[in-house]
């Protein structure tokens, strides 16, 4: 295997931009050169003083690999079908399979049934060395994304979960995970079957203030083209 990092095509910022959630996968395992390079991007990322406290097991197809997926499966089914239930994804506007509520139950159906499949699964996890503090999660958190749009340079993709928890004990016994280790979550990746996109949000001006709370400066503004989404709960009007 080379030692050279592979060279992408995807400019940093296009990258940050099309960063989506992928749940859909084509059945190809990913060779260990890309891994590396995704993984060495992981471990590029900030953590506070330098401790790098992070640490990611990767699952891929080892026997061991395979129970961890079909333990995580079992963790993904019963939270997706509580929030199936929850969030009424098949009432309202659910109720039209045209309905974005409706494409994204059935993603996320097909997520779940196929949790087991998927080509790698990272647990990346946070070593404690005192009481959990509010920052914790972000010296971990910042490696989550350099992985995740480490992925999107070299044409893969990948999503955050927290199916992990329910299984979590079992989970740490099968991998050898020591008690006080914080697993952070789980992140699936693979090659996408659909395309990478524009992610969509609010209006940054919704999101971005300047020295008031709830006011955006002037300079808030969208490049042309943006799409929004109205996901999230309503903005309280200004
Ligand atoms: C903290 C966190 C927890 C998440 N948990 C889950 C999860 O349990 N299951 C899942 O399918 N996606 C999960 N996601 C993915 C989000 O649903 C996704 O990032 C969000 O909807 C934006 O998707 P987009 O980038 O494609 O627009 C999680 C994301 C974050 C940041």
């Amino acid at each position: 295997m080379s030692d050279e990092f592979q060279q992408d095509a995807v400019g940093l910022l296009e990258g940050i931009n099309s960063t989506r959630a992928i749940r859909r996968y084509r059945d190809e395992s990913i060779p260990e050169k890309d891994l590396r390079d995704m993984l060495f991007a992981a471990t590029r990322a900030p953590s506070g003083s330098n401790r790098q406290p992070f640490r990611f097991v990767v699952l891929t197809d080892s026997e061991k690999a395979k129970q961890a997926k079909v333990l995580i499966k079992q963790g993904a089914e019963s939270v997706w079908r509580a929030k199936k239930t929850n969030d009424q994804y098949d009432q309202r506007s659910g109720a039209d399979s045209a309905s974005p509520k409706a494409r994204m139950a059935r993603t996320m159906d097909s997520y779940v049934e196929n949790f087991d499949k998927v080509p790698a699964l990272i647990l990346p996890c946070l070593v404690r060395y005192r009481e959990p503090t509010p920052m914790e999660g972000a010296s971990v958190y910042p490696a989550v994304q350099n992985l995740l749009l480490a992925a999107r340079a070299l044409g893969y993709g990948g999503v955050i979960t927290g199916f992990h928890h329910m299984v979590e004990t079992e989970l740490k016994n099968l991998l050898g995970i020591p008690e006080e280790v914080f697993v952070s979550c789980t992140v699936t990746l693979g090659k996408p079957k659909g395309k990478h996109g524009p992610v969509r949000r609010r209006p940054m001006n919704e999101l971005v203030y300047g020295d008031t709370w709830n006011e955006s400066p002037e300079w808030a503004v969208d490049p042309a083209g943006t799409r929004h989404t109205s996901a999230g709960p309503p903005r309280k009007p200004r």
